[in-house]
């Protein structure tokens, strides 16, 4: 059996779950790991996951763990560093990451210094994780039962009270009155998120296609009383919800629909949105498609188990990840599997 030796780089929400992936699974070495914050740096990394030790201590030190040469970086922070990931890929090791990159199309300059970092020192990079990721490689994938498709529509309906990233929300508007009840996304002045664009083109790929236009908008939930989740106070009158709409049009149409609704209550807000809680999936064509994706079980913390499916989606790609061509791949040019490693007693 072939063996990874993996740095986890980031353990932060997504990272620690990777983290504790990384050494239950078989073929992983978890050889370094990467510590931002200076009260993680020289801990040893069982701990930091509340693990029995391993005997790697979290270091700052980037030119240690590029000497260590890792067949793969797991890279988890907040937000990407490219030029870290641009000398990581051009010292030959591969990088997966959940960050906000699928497939490029809305990171042109990076996509391209990517591509050629990866060409130089013979390394991969892949951008995956759930949603963005897996979700939209699943919605894609049913399209592969249609013999005709007129439009693909993926809703992600998440109660997100238990995602403390506070600065994250903030950025977002979260926890301030409304500007507007909808403003519209245009991706060049507003980076954060972009990711979700390029799910758009990554489905539109996986139907032999490309999108004439995108556009995208949000709409606000204001919250009609104070709330307190432990980890942030939202006043009444605040945004406590949002909507976020990504569109791909072909010939005129919207085609391939992403939305994305964000909820801080569940009865406390104003519109109050009626999804179904979950991942749904419908595709208008030959013959229609419904399906609604539920994770976790009934009651509990639905955001602390798609931490753990956004982390396994990037672990579960490391062995393709370090097979595959140098430079840039997409989830779609990994083969299709489950998740290898994953069957317990
Ligand atoms: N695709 C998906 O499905 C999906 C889902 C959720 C999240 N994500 C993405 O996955 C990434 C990780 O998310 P998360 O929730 O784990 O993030 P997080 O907990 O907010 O932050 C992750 C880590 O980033 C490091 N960090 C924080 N501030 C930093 C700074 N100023 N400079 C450098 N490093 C810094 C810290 O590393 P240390 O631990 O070393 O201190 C922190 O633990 C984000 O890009 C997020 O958007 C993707």
């Amino acid at each position: 059996m072939e063996r990874y030796r993996v740095v986890q780089w980031s353990t932060g929400n997504i990272g620690k779950k990777a983290l504790g992936i990384l050494l239950d699974r078989d073929v992983f070495d978890v050889v370094g790991v990467h510590a931002f914050g200076p009260d993680k740096v020289g801990q040893d990394a069982g701990a930091l996951v509340g693990r029995a030790p391993i005997g790697v201590a979290a270091t700052d030190d980037v030119d240690a763990l590029i000497e260590l040469a890792p067949d793969c970086v797991n890279y988890m922070p907040r937000a990407i560093d490219f030029d870290l990931v641009e000398r990581l890929l051009r010292s030959g090791i591969n990088v997966v990451t959940t960050g906000d990159f699928v497939t490029g199309s809305h990171h042109p300059a990076e996509l391209a210094a990517l591509e050629a970092a990866g060409r130089e020192g013979g390394a991969t990079f892949l951008g995956t994780g759930f949603e963005p990721g897996f979700a939209n490689v699943a919605a894609g994938f049913l399209t592969g039962a249609c013999s005709q498709v007129r439009s693909v529509k993926l809703v992600e309906t998440l109660d997100c009270t238990t995602y403390p990233v506070q600065d994250v929300w903030k950025v977002l508007g979260f926890g301030k009155p409304p500007r507007q009840r909808i403003t519209q996304i245009d991706p060049e002045t507003q980076r954060y998120g972009l990711g979700y664009f390029e799910t758009l083109d990554m489905i539109a790929t996986m139907l032999g296609t490309e999108l004439d236009s995108k556009d995208a908008f949000v709409e606000s939930a204001v919250l009609t009383q104070d709330v307190n989740l432990g980890w942030v106070d939202y006043a009444a009158g605040t945004v406590g919800g949002q909507r976020r709409t990504y569109r791909g049009h072909r010939s005129g149409r919207p085609v391939i629909e992403l939305a994305i609704c964000w909820t801080m209550s569940d009865d406390a807000l104003d519109p109050q949105w009626t999804d179904p809680k979950g991942f749904s999936v419908v595709i208008e064509g030959e013959p229609r498609v419904d399906a609604t994706i539920r994770f976790g079980e009934p009651g509990q913390d639905i955001m602390t188990v798609l931490m753990a499916s956004t982390a396994v989606a990037a672990v579960n790609a490391i062995p393709f990840l370090c097979d595959a061509k140098p430079g840039v791949i997409t989830p779609i040019d990994l083969p299709i599997t489950g998740s290898p490693g994953a069957l317990t007693a």
